[in-house]
């Protein structure tokens, strides 16, 4: 299936839908993980981070306020600052030598980063009519297994996915290891979170238990929420695209025919990709969005936006001073690479 030529042009312009779907540029990369690693001063593996300027080592909702303490965000909508992030490519070299991928903005103007969506109802109904609860101000949750090495470890995770992009627009087929041969446009990863809440619970310790899924089938589907987790959130969706293509020569792949790439994780299969979302946006302003008509990319007489200048203005330096950027001898953290078990 192929998107729509004016979804991936972003000009959505006649249609009344409260999918919204913008870009965040890059905040960070660096070895921190407030989510998982909170206190934890460098976390084992590299991320790239997007969003609110108040992303710390620690952002205990107990004293922290998101939305008070970020003076700036790297995403479209000028009044969220959530933290989204995921982990981080690379490219293994013959010589075992391992290069970042850098990333390409869907939406031309912004700096890498990650195509966030909140959606109401699957991707393709443009109606996007169906009540969903916004998340609360402590929300956070996490989507993936980085230790999963099988197509089995993953099965429980419905929708994290990769596709191997041949232009901008493509969007399948969607693969849950990474793509084996070259991809000339890029790699783009997806992660879709659970979107049935406990109703009750910000987060928990394995930040995943107070979300589910549907009961059977996914959010697009239309299947309902479990007795457990009665409350249908918004479908959270991150697009990150990595740009692969200047690592496409087969001569630099590795002999025994595997494809090159590897999560900072240390994950050469593909079948570990994780996200990470902790919520920030500014009073209802998302519920408002949520509840409103409007279009892809929105700004509605709701929703504040910023041009992407002040998007990519909003950066912070590393707190974990290490190089990510040359021909590294190991991965950050000298994470170990693994492949199927
Ligand atoms: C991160 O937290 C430390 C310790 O509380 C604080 O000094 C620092 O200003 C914070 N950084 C940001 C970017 O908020
Ligand atoms: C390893 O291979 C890469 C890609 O061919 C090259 O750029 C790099 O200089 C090599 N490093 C060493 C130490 O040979
Ligand atoms: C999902 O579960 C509901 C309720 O148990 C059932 O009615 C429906 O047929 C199921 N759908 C699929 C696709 O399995």
């Amino acid at each position: 299936m192929q998107w729509p030529t004016l979804f991936v042009l972003g000009v959505l312009s006649t249609l009344s839908t409260a999918l919204l779907r913008f870009q965040c540029s890059q905040l960070v990369v660096q070895r921190l993980d407030p989510l998982v690693a909170p206190g934890q001063i460098p976390s084992t593996h590299l991320h790239q981070i997007v969003g609110g300027n108040a992303f710390n080592v620690t952002m205990d909702p107990k004293t922290m306020d998101i939305p008070t303490q970020a003076t700036c965000t790297s995403c479209s909508f000028s009044e969220d600052f959530s933290n989204y992030w995921t982990a981080v490519l690379f490219f293994k070299a013959r010589n075992g030598t391992f290069k970042r991928v850098p990333q390409i903005a869907q939406i031309s103007g912004a700096t890498a980063g990650i195509t966030v969506y909140y959606m109401q109802d699957a991707l393709y109904d443009t109606k996007q009519a169906s009540k969903v609860t916004a998340f609360k101000p402590g929300f956070r949750m996490f989507v993936g297994d980085p230790t999963a090495r099988s197509k089995a470890d993953v099965a429980k995770f419905r929708q994290l996915t990769y596709t191997c992009m041949a232009n901008a627009g493509s969007r399948s087929p969607e693969t849950s290891e990474f793509p084996s041969t070259p991809c000339a446009y890029g790699i783009m990863a997806n992660a879709r979170f659970p979107t049935c809440w406990d109703g009750v619970n910000l987060d928990s310790p394995n930040h995943m238990d107070h979300m589910s899924y549907p009961v059977n089938g996914t959010f697009e589907s239309q299947a309902p929420c479990p007795d457990t987790h009665p409350v249908r959130m918004p479908q959270v969706l991150f697009e990150v695209v990595w740009d692969t293509s200047k690592f496409n020569n087969k001569a630099d792949w590795p002999t025994d025919g595997t494809q090159p790439f590897v999560w900072s994780f240390g994950d050469g299969t593909g079948y570990g990709n994780h996200a990470d979302y902790v919520f920030g946006w500014k009073g209802d302003a998302l519920q408002k969005l949520m509840d409103d008509a409007c279009v892809v990319n929105c700004p509605t007489a709701n929703a504040k936006t910023q041009g992407s200048a002040a998007m990519n203005k909003c950066v912070q330096t590393a707190q974990v001073k290490e190089d990510v950027d040359g021909w590294l001898t190991e991965l950050p953290g000298g994470m170990p690479v693994t492949y199927s078990k």
